[in-house]
């Protein structure tokens, strides 16, 4: 009897234990996802999650008994922490977890780069271009001017293209340039149109890696806005009618891409003449329009990226160390100070003012006229 007393209470208390480690655990998971929603760095969201797997392990070699509950418990909240961040941070190819599935196993003759220059800059700028990174990307790569050079068709064929466009850097010269751009592409049958300026150096392996995580059948708008918050325009709607419109546009300096998808539905807007005419229409330049186009007009929103770098940023704040990982980079002045990032790389800064030659030596370093002892 006393015996069996016994044994009832130890059952009580073995139970009212276990119930009790049960509640501590919710209570302690709950906690700690609580930290990471507090937190916003993708570092501390996995340096949280090693935290609690180390932490896990711990505990499952004190308590043997209870580590089948708590790895489901965990499994769970692990599972409610990845949907999160996925659901708030744009995918980031930078990011210190293993990179996302990609969605689509494309290559880089499955993109159609633009990039878009002027007769007065194929010397200073596009030359710079040619010798780096297009060199390795003659396929993908076509060149929209406004004047022939015979030159520039001996290094890049048909890829030279000349739009017939005023070399004025109005909003209508801009804007007939980006519509030859959009006819070319779809023309093309490429899965993605990007666009770049002729101060863009592309890094296309990272350009790849990153729109391979999207589908180029959906509608998918890349890039990086260059104001905080949408710009705010006027619509004309004939008649004397004006109509507000606020939208995001990704700044074309910094280029962006367009899946075909997406392209394709912008047609009756951006076709032919008629991208002419909607720019006018808003009476903003090439890239706004775009974006009134996919935001305003199509309603799908600009997915962004901060891999993507224009002149008009502080080109100081792109990492040292991530310099490999952009997809764009860019070069200017400000206030007769050259805005550059930062990379001691294989030039100095007086033969390589634009540091474009040592990102390309950094990235492919069995590029002949690089040096052979590249060191850091
Ligand atoms: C520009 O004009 C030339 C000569 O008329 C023509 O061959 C070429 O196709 C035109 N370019 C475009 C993009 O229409
Ligand atoms: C930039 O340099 C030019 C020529 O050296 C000079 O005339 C101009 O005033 C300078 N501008 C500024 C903002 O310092």
């Amino acid at each position: 009897m006393l015996k069996n007393n016994g044994k009832k209470t130890a059952i009580t208390v073995a139970s009212t234990a276990c119930i009790c480690l049960l509640l501590l655990l919710v209570a302690v998971q709950h906690h700690r996802v609580q930290v990471d929603e507090e937190r916003n760095g993708e570092d501390a969201g996995t340096r949280s999650l090693l935290q609690q797997q180390q932490q896990q392990e711990e505990e499952e070699d004190a308590q043997p008994g209870s580590a089948q509950v708590k790895r489901g418990f965990s499994a769970y909240f692990t599972k409610l922490t990845r949907g999160r961040r996925e659901v708030e941070k744009p995918p980031r190819s930078s990011a210190s977890t293993a990179d996302p599935p990609p969605a689509e196993d494309i290559n880089a003759n499955d993109i159609f780069i633009a990039v878009k220059t002027t007769k007065k800059f194929h010397q200073s700028r596009l030359n710079l271009l040619l010798d780096t990174w297009i060199s390795r990307n003659m396929q993908q790569t076509y060149i929209f001017t406004d004047g022939e050079d015979e030159e520039l068709k001996k290094k890049i064929g048909s890829h030279a293209i000349n739009t017939n466009c005023s070399a004025a850097h109005s909003r209508q010269a801009l804007s007939c340039k980006m519509a030859v751009e959009y006819d070319k592409f779809i023309e093309s049958g490429k899965k993605w149109f990007c666009h770049v300026d002729d101060d863009n150096y592309v890094n296309v392996r990272t350009l790849v890696k990153f729109l391979s995580q999207y589908p180029h059948t959906q509608d998918m708008y890349l890039g990086k806005p260059s104001l905080d918050r949408p710009i705010e325009a006027t619509e004309r709607l004939g008649d004397n009618k004006m109509k507000p419109v606020n939208f995001w546009f990704a700044t074309g300096g910094a280029g962006f891409c367009v899946s075909r998808g997406l392209a394709l539905k912008m047609s009756p807007w951006a076709s032919g003449g008629h991208f002419m005419n909607t720019a006018e229409k808003i009476r903003l330049p090439d890239d706004c329009t775009i974006g009134y186009i996919i935001e305003s007009v199509l309603g799908v929103p600009l997915t962004r990226s901060n891999l993507f770098h224009s002149h008009l940023e502080n080109l100081q704040q792109v990492s040292r160390s991530e310099i490999h990982k952009q997809i764009t980079l860019s070069y200017g002045m400000f206030e007769n100070k050259s805005n550059i990032i930062n990379l001691k790389g294989a030039f100095p800064v007086e033969e390589d003012p634009s540091r474009f030659k040592s990102v390309h030596c950094l990235l492919y370093p069995d590029t002949p006229w690089c040096p052979p002892q590249v060191a850091f």
